[in-house]
């Protein structure tokens, strides 16, 4: 169980991008960030993981509250969260398999890792995620002669090695066609159900969110204005989320897309 309670960030620059955020997510759940541009979403998911610090507030995990950790504590807690960026964020000179290894960095000690050198079952469990998320033909290619589809592949594996508690995932189909960023989202959500994994999944997609996840959260200026079913997303909700729009023809889009999908 993922909880914030009174979480605030405000930047140097005076930005106050979180406003006293309070928010649990259980065991198991996946949950889809909303809202426009600067509402917080990046910083939400950083502060999780203090890539971001808290300007005050509190982060548990499970029993742990992690804005309360030293650095090497904090080091050792962030194995059990796994993020997955926009940006794919891979080796580029690096095999698709030596990326996926890098996901175990937290575990295996520094000499190790730095002569490359995993155990086997790590191998092993690499081998299994590629196979599961199709890539498994692809493990000695480098990253940089990848599909932006397949590099987000990679990147979930990467994500999924580490064994994690919680997925933290930042826009993983803002630089992919509709097509693949339906099955990225798919085999996120996918993955977590098989999983049990919590996840927050930050989408600037509406129509994606409403397709995949069962709770949907709507930022705006740092503080929860939506919290429910996708269901939930009317017109006007989403007018106080977004500011006014034709949201009529995006709800439409998503029962279309919704009919396709599950052709
Ligand atoms: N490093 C930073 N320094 C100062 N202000 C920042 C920094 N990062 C973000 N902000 C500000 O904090 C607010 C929230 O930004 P954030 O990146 O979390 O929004 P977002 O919801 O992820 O937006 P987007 O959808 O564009 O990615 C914005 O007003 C932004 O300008
Ligand atoms: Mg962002």
């Amino acid at each position: 169980m993922l909880r914030l309670e009174n979480l605030v960030k405000t930047y140097k620059t005076g930005d106050q991008a979180l406003k006293s955020l309070k928010l649990e997510v259980p065991e198991g759940q996946v949950v889809a960030l909303i809202g426009p541009s600067g509402a917080g979403k990046s910083t939400l998911i950083r502060c999780i993981n203090r890539l971001v610090e808290p300007t005050s507030g509190k982060v548990y995990l499970d029993d742990v509250e992690l804005t309360g950790l030293s650095a090497a504590a904090l080091r050792r807690e962030r194995r059990r969260m796994g993020m997955i960026f926009q940006e794919y964020a891979l080796v580029e000179r690096l095999t698709v398999m030596e990326n996926v290894l890098s996901g175990r960095l937290g575990y295996v000690g520094f000499w190790r890792s730095f002569l490359r050198r995993f155990p086997q079952t790590d191998v092993d469990e690499a081998f299994r995620l590629l196979d599961r998320v199709g890539l498994a033909h692809m493990a000695d290619k480098r990253a940089d002669e990848l599909s932006g589809g397949q590099r987000q592949r990679v990147g979930i594996c990467r994500a999924l090695i580490q064994n994690p508690a919680l997925l933290l995932v930042d826009e993983p189909t803002a630089s992919l066609d509709p097509k693949t960023s339906r099955q990225i989202m798919r085999l996120i959500c996918e993955l977590c159900k098989e999983r049990g994994l919590a996840a927050i999944i930050n989408i600037h997609d509406v129509a994606l969110a409403q397709m995949f996840v069962q709770r949907v959260i709507g930022l705006r200026f740092g503080a929860i204005e939506f919290d429910g079913s996708p269901e939930g997303l009317s017109p006007d909700v989403l007018t106080t989320i977004y500011g006014e729009e034709d949201w009529e023809a995006t709800i439409e889009e998503a029962d279309e897309e919704e009919v396709e999908a599950a052709e």
